[in-house]
């Protein structure tokens, strides 16, 4: 049996060498995961790496550029699972039959502006086509987690048609002889003609990455993705943030607050219980004294993670409400709670809303 083994794992080993030799870049080791990494993993592997990578990041690095072009391959392959397929049978070299080298960069990004968008400094002058604030609903799992949602965007884009239509309209001073010596000058407006076009919508997949911990209202910009302008540029597309209610817990910043009811018993012997995250994850509360209605239990770290870091998360507040039992108890029942809590019977009248 161990030999069996053995040979295996050795087999295993020589299959692995033989691929990376004979098929180039090893594209699962320059994204840094693991072979069975899912398509969420691999964009947020690529995304991560991109930023720090980017060569405008990485200038006098001479290797930099090389670097991030061995990255934008490796994205694109893996992301795509028929490229992905081929490249895990036969290597790099499998792929080269077809033509795979389009431009990963664009294909992920599209036209956003990841890098503080360097292509801002057009003409000041030029007419620009409005900005499209598209609102999105996400709900509080995909900003605890992080998630990648395609949009379909139907895009008017600007096709030749029939005719002309006039364009580069500007003022111009024009001087007109009214008579012998008498000239008047007047404003005129003057115009091109240019070739005519129509707009035809155009399916257009985006790809939006909703960044763990962002926030309601924050937006995700598309540049140049709005509406177009027949003389100018098109305006850009941003997808607003909006956070739909969640029915257990409520974010204020990156705290997330929840309410438990437990009954009278657990509030007087204490009690242990899981509450489910937005993960999935179980976060664990265990209690030995009396818990009031109204007490307040505080879970750092269980909050949502900052969105600047994602290694620091808020706090989670649980606020407990105690259920008592209905009904009455008889004789012997009430002697017998009263023997166990040995509290004064106690009353006190006062005004609850002083202070307001
Ligand atoms: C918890 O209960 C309080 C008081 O009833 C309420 O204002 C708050 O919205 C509740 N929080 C959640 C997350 O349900």
């Amino acid at each position: 049996m161990a030999s069996v083994a053995a040979w295996s794992f050795l087999l295993c080993n020589l299959l692995l060498v033989f691929v990376q030799v004979l098929g180039g870049r090893d594209f699962y080791k320059i994204l840094g995961v693991s072979k069975s990494a899912t398509t969420n993993q691999i964009k947020k592997a690529y995304r991560k790496l991109a930023k720090e990578m980017h060569p405008d990041k990485n200038q006098g690095d001479e290797e930099a550029s090389e670097r991030f072009q061995d990255l934008g391959a490796a994205y694109e392959v893996l992301s795509d699972a028929d490229k992905r397929k081929i490249y895990d049978k036969h290597g790099e070299e499998g792929l080269k039959k077809g033509d795979v080298h389009g431009d990963p960069f664009s294909s992920f990004f599209g036209d956003f502006s990841f890098f503080g968008g360097g292509m801002k400094e057009q003409n000041q002058e030029l007419p620009r086509g409005g900005d499209v604030v598209i609102d999105m609903e996400v709900t509080l799992e995909e900003l605890y987690s992080g998630e990648f949602v395609e949009v379909v965007r139907y895009k008017p884009v600007a096709k030749p048609a029939k005719g002309t239509r006039k364009c580069n309209c500007r003022m111009e001073m024009v001087t007109q002889q009214l008579g012998p010596g008498r000239f008047q000058m007047m404003q005129q407006q003057v115009c091109d003609d240019c070739p005519n076009v129509k707009y035809v919508a155009e399916e257009k997949l985006l790809e939006i990455e909703i960044e763990p911990g962002m926030r309601n209202g924050q937006e995700y910009p598309f540049v140049a993705e709005g509406e177009p302008h027949i003389d100018g540029e098109p305006g850009d597309l941003r997808f607003q943030i909006k956070q739909v209610k969640h029915p257990k817990f409520e974010r204020r910043g990156d705290d997330l607050y929840t309410n438990v009811t437990i009954s009278l018993t657990d509030a007087l012997v204490g009690f242990e219980m899981n509450i489910q995250h937005l993960d999935g994850h179980k976060v664990q509360l265990v209690r030995d004294k009396v818990t009031w209605p109204g007490a307040r239990m505080r879970k750092s770290m269980e909050g949502m993670p900052n969105y600047e870091n994602n290694n620091v998360r808020g706090s989670m507040f649980i606020t407990f409400d105690v259920e008592f039992p209905k009904g009455s108890f008889n004789e012997e029942q009430r002697n017998g709670i009263q023997k166990i809590l040995s509290q004064e019977s106690k009353q006190t009248v006062y005004n609850g809303l002083q202070g307001y």
